[in-house]
C-alpha cells in the first residue's frame, strides 16, 4: 500500500483526492495547502488531516502527488526527490526549461519514479485508438475552451497546446525540423490564442490551433497516415476511422469510390471507446510502475520533451510580435 499526500487540492486537486479515495493500492495520508478556505472545505468533506508544513507531509508519504500552480511545481518536486519520494506532478512539469532540466537530473540521481499529469495520454477516445498502427505524416489539431482565470498564470502554450504537444510527440517517431507560430495576448499577459506548425524530419507536418478565449469547447486531433483517417474526439470521448478496406476488417460499414487507381473500398467504423476514468487511470498505473518497479507511461523526460517544444513555440511567438 503507498501512502500518498496531496499538495493543492483547489479544483483538479480535489478529482485527484476522489481518485485516491477508490484506489485501493493507496492510503490518503494527508494534504498540503496554503488557502485556509480550500483547505477547511476539504478536512470537512474528505475527513482528510491537513498538514501545516509540506515536508512534514513528504516525510509521512511514499507518493507525493502535486496540482498546486505549476510556479510551484519545481520547489515541491525538488524538496520530494531530495527526500526519497515518488512524484506524481501536473502538466507542465515545471515554470521553466532550467528548472526542467533540473528535474531530469535530479530523477536521474535517485531512485524514486516521476510521472507527468498528461492525462489525455489516458483519455478513453484515445486509448480506443492506440493499439493501432499509428504512423501519421499529418496532423490536425483544435484545442479550444472558453475563458476561465484558472490556469491564466501560464500561455495557452503550456496551459491547453502543451497536452496536444506531448501526444504528438510520443506518436511521431522523429525529430522536429521546424516551428512556426503565431499567437495573441488577448485577456491576459501571455497568448491566448495560438496557432502552430511544427515539421519533423520525417515529413510529418502538425497543425495546432489552441484558445481558451472561445464561445464553444472543442478538442479534437485529427490523424491522416496512409491508406487512413483517424479521428480523436477527447471532449466527447469518441473515435472514428475511415481507411482502405482490408480482408481483417469485418462488418464494418464500408462503400465503393472511383479512383485514378481503380475501384476502392472504404471502411468506416468507430472504434468501440473503454469506460475508464483518465485521471483514475493515470493515477494507478503510476502506482502500478513504483510497484513493479516499470516505466512510467509519461515520464520526466517525455514531460521536458513537450516543455521544450512548448517553449521553442513561445519563442517564435515573442519574436514574430516584436517583428510585427
Ligand atoms: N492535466 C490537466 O488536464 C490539468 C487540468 C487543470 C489543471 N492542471 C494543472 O494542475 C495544476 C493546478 O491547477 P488547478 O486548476 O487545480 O488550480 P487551482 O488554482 O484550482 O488549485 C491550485 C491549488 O493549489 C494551492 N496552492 C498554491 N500554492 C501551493 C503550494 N505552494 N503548495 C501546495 N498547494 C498550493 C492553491 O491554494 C489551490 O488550492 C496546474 O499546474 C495546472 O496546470 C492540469
Amino acid at each position: 500500500m503507498l501512502k500518498v499526500g496531496v499538495f493543492g487540492v483547489g479544483h483538479l486537486g480535489k478529482f485527484h483526492l476522489n481518485n485516491w479515495k477508490e484506489i485501493k493500492k493507496a492510503e490518503l495520508v494527508g494534504f498540503y495547502d496554503p488557502n485556509d478556505a480550500i483547505a477547511r472545505e476539504v478536512e470537512e468533506k474528505y475527513q482528510l488531516a491537513r498538514f501545516p508544513d509540506p515536508e512534514q507531509l513528504m516525510d509521512a508519504c511514499d507518493l507525493v502527488d502535486i496540482i498546486a500552480p505549476t510556479p510551484f511545481h519545481f520547489t515541491l518536486c525538488e524538496k520530494a526527490i531530495r527526500k526519497g519520494k515518488h512524484v506524481f506532478v501536473e502538466k507542465p512539469l515545471a515554470n521553466t526549461m532550467e528548472e526542467a532540466r533540473e528535474l531530469v537530473k535530479l530523477v536521474k540521481e535517485s531512485n524514486i519514479k516521476l510521472q507527468v499529469g498528461h492525462v489525455e495520454r489516458f483519455n478513453p477516445a484515445y486509448l480506443a485508438v492506440k493499439t493501432m498502427q499509428l504512423t501519421p505524416m499529418f496532423i490536425e489539431v483544435h484545442r479550444l475552451a472558453q475563458f476561465n482565470p484558472r490556469g491564466t498564470e501560464v500561455s495557452v502554450i503550456l496551459d491547453l497546446m502543451i497536452h496536444d504537444i506531448d501526444i504528438i510527440l510520443s506518436l511521431v517517431k522523429s525529430e522536429v525540423k521546424n516551428i512556426s507560430a503565431s499567437g495573441v495576448a488577448v485577456m491576459t499577459d501571455t497568448p491566448d490564442i495560438a496557432s502552430v506548425r511544427i515539421e519533423f524530419n520525417n515529413g510529418c507536418v502538425a497543425n495546432l490551433t489552441s484558445s481558451r478565449i472561445s464561445m464553444k469547447k472543442m478538442r479534437k486531433m485529427r490523424l491522416f497516415q496512409k491508406d487512413a483517417y483517424i479521428g480523436i474526439d477527447f471532449l466527447n470521448k469518441k473515435a472514428e476511422v475511415i481507411k482502405l478496406k482490408t480482408p481483417q476488417d469485418l462488418d464494418v460499414f464500408s462503400f465503393d469510390i472511383e479512383t485514378p487507381n481503380g475501384k476502392k473500398t472504404i471502411a468506416l467504423s468507430n472504434p468501440s471507446v473503454p469506460e475508464v476514468n483518465a485521471i483514475r487511470l493515470e493515477l494507478e498505473k503510476f502506482c502500478d510502475a513504483i510497484l513493479d518497479n516499470t516505466p512510467t507511461l509519461v515520464s520526466e523526460v517525455d514531460g521536458f520533451r513537450a516543455m521544450d517544444i512548448a517553449h521553442q513555440i513561445l519563442q517564435k511567438i515573442k519574436h514574430n510580435t516584436i517583428n510585427s
